[in-house]
């Protein structure tokens, strides 16, 4: 069958490949360690991405595909949808997050999908209004934080959508537990990420990755979240489930569908990973460059200058600030929160390029070929994004040109692309941008702080669970 297809769409194999020395290309995966725990990942995966923009690896003799190739990703992600899967990541994220949308295929994910797509089209309604009180606490913890003006805004920014995103699934903040409760979620949540992140590597070996500090971590984080629900769950026992659905939407709605308080838990705990680590990276990598380029903070001031500095802040407000937007898809270009990203074929499927001599004919994926997608790579290649694509230069996006040619869902995939489009887009850059213009109108003479480096892009220390974030931290001066 796989050669008829082969010869009916005019295949041909993939040339370009990872070199290697070791028997089953070990030294592959020993580099692939060493890359993982270095503070700069994906700057050091480049020489991988530019052999080719399609390429293959030979590891444990299995074949696997590397691509940046636009049309490639497209295919994986909208095009032929249904042909791949998500492969392992069930397996990797088990321990931490149990079943959900984030590592669900087929009729379990589409099922999933609906219920939390429900959810949104309600909350769109509550924001950015639901931002208000975080984004008080926010400016509030940042005045309390600054040592002579000199504060870390990371921090502070993670903490800011932990609470927005348990206040939207768990409807209270997490700011509501003690400070040391609080720390020790927050660190248990970031150690269970980074193992998951290991595991997902590993893929079928996930299990060899299993120690003993992890599975305390997933457990006080599954155990954090166990109590948020039951609160729910027994808050509905006593005042019914209308005055429950009231005050714990998220929650109820979920147990309506679901009636199953396991189910409703894991589906809360994908929904946190996906919304916390990815919002916060965004603002931390956003100040990160503004403090750095005076000239592109000046003119955002400018613009956020029309925005009254009293009250909740509406969404036509928001949407009436372009150079905001475009700044924001800067560092989404830059520094996708999901830098890398794998499928499995699950049926022979073809690839449309990558094949040949010259990489431009279709491809044959057996079934089970995994795929690796750069997204970190494909968002600073210069035949999309010019030659100065490994600048910070938001004005790239002002004419809308760039936009149009890059291809939304192809060759910019910010938010994801195809069926599985993030849900939380919309939440997330309302999220954001509520932050951001408060915290430039509070601080209009924010500044890099004195000593801290201004390298280029791509010198910067990275650090990667979940999100993509500054390793060294966000240290500003307030003015
Ligand atoms: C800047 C912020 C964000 C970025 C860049 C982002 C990006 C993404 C990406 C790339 C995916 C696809 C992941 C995959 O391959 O499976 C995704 C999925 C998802 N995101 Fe986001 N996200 C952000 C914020 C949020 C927030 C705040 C929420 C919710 C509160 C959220 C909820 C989701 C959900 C539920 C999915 C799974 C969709 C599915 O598999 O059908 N995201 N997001």
């Amino acid at each position: 069958m796989e050669n008829a297809i082969a010869k009916q769409y005019n295949c041909r194999p993939v040339q370009p490949y990872v070199p290697y020395k070791w028997p089953l290309a070990l030294d592959l995966l020993k580099q692939n360690y060493e890359i993982l725990f270095s503070d700069h990942t994906f700057e050091k995966l480049t020489p991988y991405f530019d052999i080719a923009k399609t390429c293959c690896i030979h590891l444990f003799g299995v074949t696997g595909y590397f691509t940046t190739d636009p049309d490639n990703i497209e295919t994986i992600l909208s095009a032929k949808f249904d042909d791949y899967s998500l492969g392992s990541r069930r397996l990797a994220t088990h321990p931490l997050l149990g079943e959900g949308i984030f590592s669900q295929d087929g009729p379990a994910w589409k099922r999933s999908r609906e219920l939390i797509r429900q959810q949104f089209v309600r909350v769109h309604k509550e924001t950015p209004r639901a931002f208000t009180s975080h984004v008080d606490s926010l400016l509030a913890s940042i005045s309390d934080a600054s040592v002579g003006g000199l504060v870390d805004l990371k921090p502070l920014m993670f903490e800011y959508t932990l609470n927005t995103t348990t206040s939207l699934l768990f409807g209270e903040p997490h700011s509501s537990m003690s400070k040391e409760e609080g720390n020790a979620v927050r660190e248990n949540f970031d150690h269970a990420s980074f193992g998951c992140g290991i595991r997902v590597r590993l893929a079928d070996a996930a299990f060899l990755y299993n120690p003993a500090k992890f599975r305390k971590s997933c457990k006080a984080v599954r155990d954090w979240a166990t109590f948020f629900a039951s609160k729910a769950m027994k808050y509905k026992d006593e005042h019914g489930e209308e005055a429950a659905a009231e005050r714990y939407p998220f929650i109820i709605d979920l147990w309506k569908e679901m009636q199953e308080f396991d189910l409703v838990r894991d589906q809360l705990l994908h929904i946190l990973v996906a919304g916390r680590d990815s919002t916060a990276s965004l603002l931390c990598w956003t100040v990160f460059h503004l403090v750095r380029n005076p000239n592109i903070l000046g003119r955002l001031q400018k613009e956020i200058d029309c925005v009254p500095r009293e009250g909740d802040l509406s969404r036509e407000q928001i949407q009436k600030l372009p150079f905001l937007r475009c700044c924001f898809n800067e560092i989404l270009r830059l520094y996708p929160t999901l830098p890398m990203n794998i499928r499995f074929a699950n049926k022979p499927t073809i690839l449309p390029r990558g094949g040949g001599p010259d990489g431009t004919s279709p491809v044959l994926l057996s079934k089970g070929a995994g795929i690796v997608w750069s997204v970190y790579h494909l968002h600073r290649l210069e035949d999309i994004y010019g030659p100065d694509s490994r600048l910070f230069r938001p004005q790239r996006w002002e004419s809308g040109e760039l936009i149009k040619n890059a291809r939304l869902g192809v060759g910019f995939v910010d938010f994801n692309g195809g069926p599985r489009v993030c849900l939380g887009k919309d939440y997330a850059l309302m999220e954001a941008s509520y932050a951001l213009i408060r915290i430039l109108q509070a601080h209009p003479n924010i500044r890099i702080a004195p000593g801290v480096a201004n390298e280029p892009v791509g010198a910067e220390k990275q650090a990667y669970t979940i999100g993509l974030y500054p390793l060294e931290g966000v240290q500003v001066v307030l003015g």
